[in-house]
């Protein structure tokens, strides 16, 4: 049994060797965070993946993040260190469902959360991460009908903000949307001084209760340029390495320990040096897919 600073050595050695580069989501355990070249949001990962020079990507995450890195960078190696680690909620609408929707409504511009898979992302219009949903669907033609898939709650928020109409799939995040208005209010009590910050895949009664709403790269900006001194955090408890990393001066408090994304963390230490000594488990996407689905989050690319 390696400890953790033997483990961590031995990846770093052997990133340089691979000529790898390791992304990985702010939802990664802390050690796993520690020996990412670059830790980041949905947005943030996939511009990395976009532009690295590297010629292996080890994608510390969830599985439709190492397909878009894939899809956006063909010709590197795509390493996914567990090979289960999927979203259930991109596993909420496939490419068939979608289509037949599609039928339903075809004048509508289709819009898919970046969490969904590379078959879906091929049967749509553009993307968006939770950071920049608002901006991509203000930026759609007004008058034509939207379809967004699959976060329904997301797909409020960005109706409230926007003032758009859409259709929502009856997707969710059941990690966000476990958060009750009750979990909320116990928390406010605990701490009265401290600012709420929630991500938009919670509830909408949830998120009528924030101070702000943010993606995860959007959580850690506020809490640096914030006065505020004490925050409450409603999203994925991964969170909380980076930001008492970056603010250790401020305080911190997840709202309830349920807020865990059982997938996020299937990645260890482990599997990321057995994954940078094989190169395996790849995620690969067919190029009949591939050159569809780029489309889509080459648009957001381009907005962002
Ligand atoms: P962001 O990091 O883009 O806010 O996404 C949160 C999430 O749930 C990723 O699966
Ligand atoms: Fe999917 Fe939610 Fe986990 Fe993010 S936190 S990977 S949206 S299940």
């Amino acid at each position: 049994q390696k400890t953790i600073q033997e483990l961590s050595d031995k990846i770093l050695n052997l990133k340089k060797e691979r000529n790898a580069v390791i992304l990985a989501h702010f939802y990664q355990r802390p050690e796993v965070q520690e020996v990412a070249d670059f830790i980041g949001d949905s947005l943030g990962l996939s511009q990395q993946a976009a532009n690295t020079e590297a010629e292996v990507i080890v994608f510390c995450g969830v599985h439709f993040m190492a397909e878009s890195a894939s899809i956006l960078s063909p010709d590197k190696i795509v390493v996914l260190p567990d090979e289960n680690a999927c979203c259930p909620m991109a596993d909420m609408v496939d490419a068939v469902q979608l289509d037949r929707k599609k039928r339903e409504m075809p004048e509508a511009t289709v819009v898919c959360y970046v969490n969904t898979s590379a078959e879906v992302k091929a049967e749509c219009d553009i993307a968006c991460t939770s950071a920049n949903a608002v901006k991509v669907i203000a930026s759609l033609p007004s008058g034509k009908p939207i379809l967004f898939v699959p976060d329904k709650n997301l797909g409020h928020y960005i109706m409230s903000k926007t003032g758009r109409e859409m259709t929502l799939w009856d997707g969710y995040c059941y990690t966000h949307d476990r958060l009750t208005p009750e979990d909320i209010i116990k928390s406010k009590e605990e701490h009265p001084e401290a600012l709420l910050m929630v991500h938009p895949e919670c509830r909408p009664e949830v998120i009528a209760l924030a101070d702000t709403v943010s993606s995860t790269a959007g959580m850690l900006r506020f809490a640096r340029e914030s006065n505020a001194r004490e925050f409450i955090i409603g999203t994925e408890t991964g969170i909380l390495h980076p930001l008492c990393k970056q603010c250790p001066d401020k305080k911190f408090h997840i709202v309830s320990n349920k807020l865990v994304c059982p997938n996020m963390k299937k990645t260890t230490l482990d599997k990321v040096y057995r994954s940078l000594i094989n190169l395996e488990p790849r995620v690969t996407v067919p190029e009949k897919i591939r050159e569809r689905a780029i489309s889509c989050l080459k648009r957001m690319l381009e907005i962002t």
